[in-house]
């Protein structure tokens, strides 16, 4: 099996394409109580703010029809703790560390990007850009401009750690998309890179939670405390799998951008799909909640696919999707 999912992400090594999703296994090695951490591509931390934030009241998550609903508003320990007492247990962690990133402004990114690319056993960070963006309201990812500003910011103190860009998928359709995740990747005004980097991000990870509400029909009232919240799980796997087939065909392809596909695996038929739309690995957060081991489960799974497909190694299965004849 080894060999065989062994995946390469923008010069990141990883055991298998299997990743836990940012905010959905603790800061970071939490899980490792329920789940082999040795056998799973690798983690995405707690997305770290600049301070300390204790997050939305209660309630915060929820259950709904194959998902769930979470308002956690970005609960964390802030760049201090998470400097102070998870960065040096990093080295020691069995599995890839990817360190998550959440702001509103650039500013707040920028502060915690270079703390980050200082700690030597994170080899790559993720933007979470479905913030709200303090100077104007919109989501950094929902503008274009913003997030080439940020991108740009990000990648001039980050010296040796790689840089993925999370997209939001609230922007509304496979155009706009395309737009979005090539102002990440090629930021507007950046300066020509050399032959082996890149002006901005590295990688895409497709996507975050749909923004969606549930309320209490007998008290009339939302059932979070925030009134609105974010899907995730199976529910929302079909729309993260068109949102990477998009990027995929109309602008990760050509440029060899690698894409990771986020929404919903909780088995590794889900994960499959997300590979031939276009993903060259995959995170796992909601299936977490309903069984821990289901990472390690995916990756068995996906290791079977391959040998009946035929492949020496997974990443010859990503984007292989057959599509119909042009009518
Ligand atoms: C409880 C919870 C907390 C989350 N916290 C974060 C976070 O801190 N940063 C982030 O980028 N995404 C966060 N997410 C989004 C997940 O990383 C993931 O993008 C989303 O849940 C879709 O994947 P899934 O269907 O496998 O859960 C969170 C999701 C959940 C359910």
């Amino acid at each position: 099996m080894a060999e065989s999912l062994s995946t390469n992400l923008a010069g990141v090594i990883l055991r298998n394409p299997v990743l836990l999703a940012a905010g959905t296994a603790g800061t970071l090695d939490e899980m490792g109580d329920a789940l082999d951490l040795s056998r799973i591509g690798g983690i995405v931390t707690k997305s770290i703010t600049r301070r300390p934030r204790e997050g939305n009241p209660t309630w915060r998550i929820l259950p709904t029809d194959g998902g769930m609903l979470n308002a956690i508003g970005l609960a964390n320990v802030g760049l201090d703790a998470f400097l102070r007492d998870y960065a040096p247990k990093v080295p020691n962690v069995p599995t890839r560390v990817i360190g998550s990133i959440a702001g509103f402004s650039i500013d707040d990114y920028v502060a915690v990007a270079a703390a980050m690319d200082g700690v030597e056993a994170i080899p790559a960070v993720e933007l979470n850009v479905s913030c709200p963006n303090v100077h104007g309201g919109a989501e950094f990812g929902s503008d274009a401009a913003a997030l080439s500003t940020l991108v740009r910011e990000c990648r001039k103190v980050l010296t040796s750690t790689r840089l993925f860009v999370k997209l939001s998928p609230i922007v509304a359709g496979p155009v706009r998309l395309a737009e979005i995740a090539r102002s990440a990747v090629e930021p507007a005004g950046s300066q020509p890179a050399g032959p082996n980097s890149r002006p901005g991000a590295e990688a895409l990870c497709i996507s975050n939670t749909l923004p969606a509400m549930a309320i209490d029909v007998e008290s009339r009232k939302p059932r979070l405390a925030n009134v609105t919240g974010g899907l995730s799980g199976p529910a929302l796997h079909p729309v993260a799998v068109k949102l990477v087939h998009d990027v995929y065909r109309a602008f990760a392809k050509d440029s060899g951008t690698p894409l990771v596909g986020i929404g919903g695996v909780i088995r590794w038929e889900h994960a499959a799909e997300f590979i031939l739309a276009g993903a060259s690995a995959v995170e796992i957060g909601t299936g977490l909640f309903a069984d821990p081991r289901c990472p390690i489960k995916v990756a068995e799974g996906l290791a079977r696919w391959a040998a009946r497909q035929r492949v020496g190694n997974i990443s010859e299965l990503v984007g292989r999707l057959e599509l119909p004849e042009k009518r």
